[in-house]
């Protein structure tokens, strides 16, 4: 994939340009689902827009399949942009194509926007994200993703991820750039690939087109699987500082889990809260 190297840069061109459009700096703004009131359809667990998506999404927007996206606090913009592209038929899903067209046309879009504000209010569960198969093994994955999202491989010509998706990977909210934390990684390289190979080509500019087609696939796993594995709190400073604490706490309590159900198994009925983890409200 190396045909990039003999025309200007374009990947990392537009990087510029959207870096100076956002302001680069501005990837925390928290705000942007505010104002959205909720009808009723929307406003409840298993209310009848949200109901139809939660057999795969998860009824919080935290998916058990990893083909399926999580959609819990995912920059609203975002989620009104891909719902709006899959409806007009600029993303291409086979499911999801025909998802879009169960939701009832509305006024102003209402509809589409009481479903994006609802999974972008939504706190993503660390706990219903699936652990990383080898992750502590495969330290050198996980460095060498890190090392393309934040600083990029000038010599592949791939720019850094978190110039536009952010440092902590939580998305930035006026520009509908998707946070990427604890994504699930089958989902990131699905769609990292459909980028190179012109199957999903609705991002603007086409700029994610661009920059996956400078990507090989060992690239592209090794950043999505670093991604997945990513608490964004590290870099607010409120959660674990770092990819391997983090490894190691998940470990840990999954081993407090599994010894407590050894000795009192109806400890299961617990509530969950303790293990579950949220990413702060955006
Ligand atoms: C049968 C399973 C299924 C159901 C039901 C479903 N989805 Fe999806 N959804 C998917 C899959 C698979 C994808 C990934 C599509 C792709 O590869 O482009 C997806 C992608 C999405 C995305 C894009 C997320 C991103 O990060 O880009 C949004 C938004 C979404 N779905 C919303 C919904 C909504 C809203 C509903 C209910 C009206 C719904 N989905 C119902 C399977 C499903
Ligand atoms: C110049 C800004 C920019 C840079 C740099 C950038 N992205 Fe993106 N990315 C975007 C935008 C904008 C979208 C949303 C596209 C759309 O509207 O569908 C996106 C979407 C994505 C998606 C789809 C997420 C989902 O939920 O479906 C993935 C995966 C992704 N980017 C990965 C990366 C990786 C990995 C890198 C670094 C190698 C990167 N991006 C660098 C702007 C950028």
């Amino acid at each position: 994939m190396k045909i990039f190297k003999h025309v200007p840069q374009p990947a990392a061109a537009l990087a510029m340009i959207f870096i100076v459009a956002c302001g680069a700096t501005n990837a925390h703004a928290k705000v942007d689902y505010h104002g959205i009131p909720l009808g009723a359809a929307a406003a409840k667990q298993g209310g009848a827009l949200i109901a139809v998506c939660a057999a795969c999404h998860g009824i919080t927007g935290t998916s058990a399949a990893t083909e399926y996206p999580n959609l819990a606090a995912q920059r609203y913009n975002y989620l009104l942009k891909q719902l709006e592209d899959f409806r007009d038929g600029a993303r291409k899903s086979t499911i999801m194509s025909g998802m879009a067209m169960t939701i009832p046309a509305s006024a102003d879009n209402q509809n589409l926007k009481e479903i994006a504000a609802y999974f972008s209010r939504q706190p993503l569960l660390t706990a219903g994200v699936a652990a990383v198969p080898g992750a502590r093994a495969n330290a050198a994955q996980l460095k060498e993703g890190q090392k393309i999202y934040t600083q990029g491989l000038a010599s592949d010509n791939i720019p850094a991820c978190a110039a536009c998706h952010g440092l902590g990977a939580d998305g930035n909210g006026p520009m509908a750039i998707p946070a990427l934390a604890l994504q699930h990684a089958v989902y990131l390289l699905t769609q990292l690939d459909q980028f190179a190979s012109g199957a999903r080509s609705n991002s603007p500019g086409q700029v994610m087109t661009s920059i996956a087609r400078t990507m090989t696939k060992q690239q592209m796993t090794a950043v999505a699987v670093y991604l997945q594995q990513l608490n964004p709190d590290s870099t607010l400073g409120i959660g674990p500082k770092n990819y391997h604490e983090y490894v190691r706490a998940v470990d840990l309590r999954q081993q407090a889990k599994k010894s407590s159900a050894v000795a009192a198994p109806q400890s299961a009925a617990q509530p969950k809260t303790e293990t579950s983890k949220s990413k702060p409200k955006r």
